[in-house]
């Protein structure tokens, strides 16, 4: 038997829309690769910087400080150029030029299939799940949903204060363009009468009635969360005031769910994924995906991972029926 396959200069990107926990999982990365006597490339503003040659070698210090913070350091961007196949191969030569025989790429099933193109040309990649909506298949969870659910929950508990002094309904209108895993967790959590996700049918008029039901028997206010993909809170909100008559007030939460600093279970998880990653990558495996299984980590194959959908649990669309 021969030496095991390694490789001797690694990179790291973030793409996509950026995620608490991002930072801790490429600190891992930087630090893992290090530690195996391998040299590891940042890469900035994502598969754009690829196509720029933006990219430059990193060191234990340049990950400092970095564990506790929100947002990427290494940037991410949206590539129009990446999606053509002259793109690519710009990208991929400006990976070679610099000696990087290997990619972890973090982000969500946008980026991920950029990794999957990129390794059609023949780069191996390695992907992790960075996104606050939890929409990647074969994972029960992303970097930085975590995270996203403490911010909306936080943010439930006050609104829920001001509701109820006012005997007020209120719709939370939360990310999550094609998933309702973060409106589900967090309107669970938070305790929500209604969460209307994407996945599951609703029906308006229905919960205008049980609400004005609810408040005949005394109940001092209702929270609604939406998710944005189950369409506009602002819209809706409009419907439930006159269908009512009771006084509603619609809370658009916006990008602070993006941000923060990552929760511990972010900061383990995207840690104990990066150092997978890197060891992986680095002792030749390519083509996969590092997820959480039942709390265990597990590897996905990277075009099962972009080409299947991941469905909303219908036991948390119970659940939350259940205990509104
Ligand atoms: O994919 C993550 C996500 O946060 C979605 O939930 C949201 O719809 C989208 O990104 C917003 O993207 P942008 O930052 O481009 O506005």
């Amino acid at each position: 038997m021969g030496e095991p396959f390694m490789l001797k200069c690694i990179a790291v990107m973030t793409s996509g829309g950026d995620s608490p926990g991002m930072n801790a999982a490429s600190r891992a990365v930087v630090r893992t690769a290090l530690h195996e006597g391998v040299e590891v490339w940042g890469i900035n503003n994502g598969y754009k910087g690829m196509l720029e040659d933006d990219m430059c070698q990193l060191s234990s210090r340049s990950v400092s400080d970095l564990i506790q913070r929100g947002g990427t350091f290494l940037g991410t961007a949206r590539s129009k150029e990446f999606k053509t196949i002259e793109g690519r191969k710009k990208g991929l030569a400006n990976l070679k030029k610099h000696g990087i025989e290997g990619l972890v790429i973090i982000g969500g099933d946008g980026s991920l299939t950029g990794g999957s193109l990129l390794s059609d040309l023949g780069m191996p990649i390695v992907g992790l799940p960075g996104t606050i909506d939890n929409d990647v298949w074969g994972t029960d969870y992303t970097i930085g949903a975590d995270t996203a659910a403490n911010t909306i929950v936080d943010a439930i508990n006050k609104l829920r204060d001001t509701a109820s002094a006012h005997r007020r309904i209120i719709l939370i209108e939360v990310m999550g363009r094609k998933s309702g895993w973060l409106a589900m967790m967090s309107g669970i959590a938070g305790g929500a009468e209604y969460v209307l996700v994407p996945e599951v049918k609703f029906d308006l008029d229905q919960i205008c009635e049980e609400i004005k039901e609810s408040y005949a028997a005394g109940k001092r206010y209702s929270i609604i969360v939406v998710a944005e993909g189950a369409g506009s809170a602002v819209e809706m909100g409009k419907i439930v005031a006159e269908k009512t008559d009771i006084d509603t007030r619609v809370s658009v939460l916006g990008h602070i769910q993006r941000g923060g600093s990552p929760t511990v279970e972010d900061r383990m998880k995207a840690s104990m994924l990066g150092e997978r990653a890197a060891l992986a990558l680095i002792s030749g495996t390519s083509n996969v995906v590092f997820g959480f299984d039942a709390g265990k980590v597990v590897s996905i194959n990277l075009y099962d991972a972009v080409n299947h959908k991941k469905t909303l649990d219908p036991e948390l669309v119970r659940l939350a029926r259940v205990l509104a």
